[in-house]
């Protein structure tokens, strides 16, 4: 693919070697980034639901390669508070800017935009549906730990229906070859169509509500939060709230090189005392966000072909 101009809304938009390139690019940029790639650049930061990772992350990815930031980290302070459509703002952002970033709490949010934007639109999480560059920083992170994408057991724990990031992670990963462990109560299970997915590929796929009994299986676990602004029932949440709740107990049953992943924030799914272990790599994850941002961004502005 020829990433300038290009829109990142889904990670189904990107083939295996899609994804490899930029992991690789990425690579590149982190051990000798340069400081004038994207001077002159403008990138538009639209934030209509809370984050700290991704916009951070976003906007120094930006400035660390000397492009500028324009945006908002919340939709009230914009004109979509006085009735302006999405549409409309986006119609007028686009002359701002060279390139869109966007968080939405609808599903196909960002598509909308890529549709009446001329610049780049870079999907920064849509409701329940994608998250497709928290993926590509997961799997800089899987490859930069484990030196392989290929052949790796990943279990995906706690709310996989409503997760936007394990949706992301497990389209990618199917390119990978992975077997894959589903852990969660049966009301938060990996949507039908995602392991529909799978299964037409030709993947193995294991669903257990208690981590214990596949545990020891995995090299990678990725833990998900019980996001409560995502049910449409409070007291649905409160059924689910502090479902798993992984401490030091643990480490006892998995692999001596098994490590922990989490897109953050944690509520209380990861206790901090597995912070300082070596099994924990979700601060680095979180990390990881910088370089794998600036390789985007850089391709899709057209700084490196
Ligand atoms: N992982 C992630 O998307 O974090 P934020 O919500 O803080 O951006």
């Amino acid at each position: 693919m020829r990433f300038k101009g290009k829109d990142i809304i889904s990670i189904r938009d990107l083939e295996k070697d899609d994804i490899l390139y930029i992991l690789d690019v990425a690579r590149k940029i982190e051990k000798s980034p340069d400081q004038d790639l994207l001077k002159g650049k403008v990138m538009a930061s639209l934030f209509f639901e809370p984050s700290t990772r991704t916009r951070l992350s976003f906007e120094s990815a930006m400035s660390l390669l000397g492009g500028k930031v324009v945006g908002f980290a919340e939709p009230g302070v914009s004109s979509l508070k006085k009735g302006e459509t999405l549409w409309d703002t986006i119609k007028m952002v686009d002359r701002y800017a060279d390139v869109i970033v966007m968080r939405h709490p609808v599903e196909g949010a960002a598509r909308i935009a890529s549709e009446a934007a001329n610049v780049p639109v870079i999907n920064g999480g849509d409701g329940s549906n994608q998250h497709p560059t928290q993926t590509l920083l997961d799997l800089y992170t899987i490859l930069k730990t484990k030196g392989t994408l290929e052949n790796l057991s990943v279990g995906m724990l706690g709310d996989l229906k409503y997760g936007r990031t394990v949706h992301s992670l497990c389209i990618a990963l199917s390119h990978f070859n992975t077997k894959f462990y589903f852990i969660s109560p049966d009301a938060l299970a990996m949507p039908r169509d995602y392991l529909k997915d799978l299964e037409r590929k030709g993947l193995s796929y294991t669903e257990e509500s208690d981590l214990i009994k596949v545990s020891k299986e995995l090299d990678i676990l990725y833990v998900t939060r019980i996001q409560k602004e995502r049910f449409p029932d409070p007291m649905e949440y409160k059924k689910y709230a502090g479902f798993y709740r992984l401490d030091k107990r643990i480490l006892s049953h998995i692999k001596k090189d098994m490590k922990i992943m989490h897109p953050l924030p944690r509520v209380d799914e990861i206790h901090p005392e597995l912070d300082s272990t070596e099994h924990a790599l979700y601060f680095d994850q979180a990390a990881n966000g910088i370089p794998v941002r600036q390789a985007l961004l850089s391709l899709v502005l057209g700084r490196i072909e």
